[in-house]
């Protein structure tokens, strides 16, 4: 038997209506500036999401089957580390293959709350983890996590345990993943801790290969983003026209995404006209990969401490868990 599971909250602060207008004027912003920049965020509609889960599985995508085989590896001495009866906080829980290994090893959980934007994929991984946990209660937040959120009411939890995987504060610019771990740092609390997943800097060739893989699935998944864009805010992109483009920048230390103009063209978005030279991109995307020194800084200017740090044979990437300081 199935117990019914709530519709994942929506958070107040990115309901319907108002959430379609910021992703209008976020989105003409962006292309209407001089270095033109797409959130990548607004990825995850629901082709978005399936085709990352496909990205997930590609051989040259690294990072999600290595994090996976340092989870299960570790996940005992995760578990010790936090403790029994704890309540699991995900902020972008995708697919929620990865919690599994969590959930598995911790010490009577008592709660799981998913927080992500793509809603629909958030309802069906909450139909299923109450049908496999059912002594965790499972509290779906649909939200973008980058702004403040609510957590709902939870009951006998001894502390709270932030778990960002898939090395997503790769996404945001250094500042922002000062600001958006500080605020894990609040949500948790005092007691909390927090279980990270984050790529490391590495040869330029696999960094590369990564985002630039054979069978193109990447390249769809840039691409789609305008294919959203046209459905959600009337525009006019022609997706031949445009080309997938990924390289490492070393010096800021990250794979910069772009998608790049094959000639000069305009473009309708949402009434208005957007120009394009030829050779010209828009920004979709960085994946910053961090070394030790960037690493310590990041956590120890949030408010947290790296208590055990996790790698895989090949140095490739990290789970670190770290407690509130
Ligand atoms: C989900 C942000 C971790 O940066 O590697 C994968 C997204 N973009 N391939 C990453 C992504 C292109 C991914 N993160």
């Amino acid at each position: 038997m199935t117990t019914p599971v709530e519709a994942p909250r929506e958070s107040a602060r990115n309901s319907g209506v108002s959430a379609q207008r910021s992703m209008q004027q976020e989105v003409l912003a962006g292309l209407l500036t001089t270095r033109k920049r797409l959130n990548p965020k607004y990825f995850y509609d629901s082709v978005g999401a399936r085709l990352f889960e496909r990205i997930t599985t590609l051989n040259a995508y690294y990072p999600t089957r290595t994090e996976l085989a340092i989870l299960r590896d570790a996940a005992g001495e995760i578990a010790d580390l936090a403790g029994p009866r704890v309540a699991l906080i995900e902020y972008g829980s995708g697919a929620g293959t990865k919690v599994r290994l969590l959930l598995d090893a911790l010490d009577n959980p008592v709660a799981y709350v998913p927080i992500d934007i793509a809603g629909e994929q958030l309802r069906q991984v909450a139909l299923a983890l109450r049908d496999d946990y059912p002594t965790v209660a499972i509290h779906p937040v649909r939200a973008d996590y980058t702004r403040a959120l609510d957590l709902p009411k939870m009951e006998g939890e001894s502390r709270h345990v932030a778990f960002f995987p898939g090395s997503t504060i790769g996404n945001f610019e250094p500042s922002a993943a000062a600001s958006f771990l500080r605020g894990v740092r609040d949500t948790v609390g005092d007691d909390g801790a927090m279980i990270l997943g984050i790529d490391r800097v590495k040869d330029v060739d696999t960094l590369e290969a990564a985002y630039n893989d054979p069978e193109g699935v990447t390249a769809r998944f840039n691409l789609n983003l305008l294919t959203r864009i046209n459905r959600e805010l009337n525009a006019s992109f022609m997706l031949d026209r445009f080309t997938h483009r990924a390289w490492w920048n070393s010096s800021e230390s990250r794979i910069e995404m772009h998608l790049e103009s094959q000639i000069t063209q305009e473009v309708e978005v949402a009434g208005r006209q957007v120009r394009f030279d030829a050779g010209e991109t828009i920004w979709t995307e960085s994946s910053y990969k961090y070394d030790r020194p960037m690493l310590d800084a990041l956590v120890r200017n949030a408010g947290f401490t790296v208590v055990c740090l996790w790698t895989d044979p090949g140095e490739r990437f990290w789970v670190a868990f770290l407690d509130a300081t």
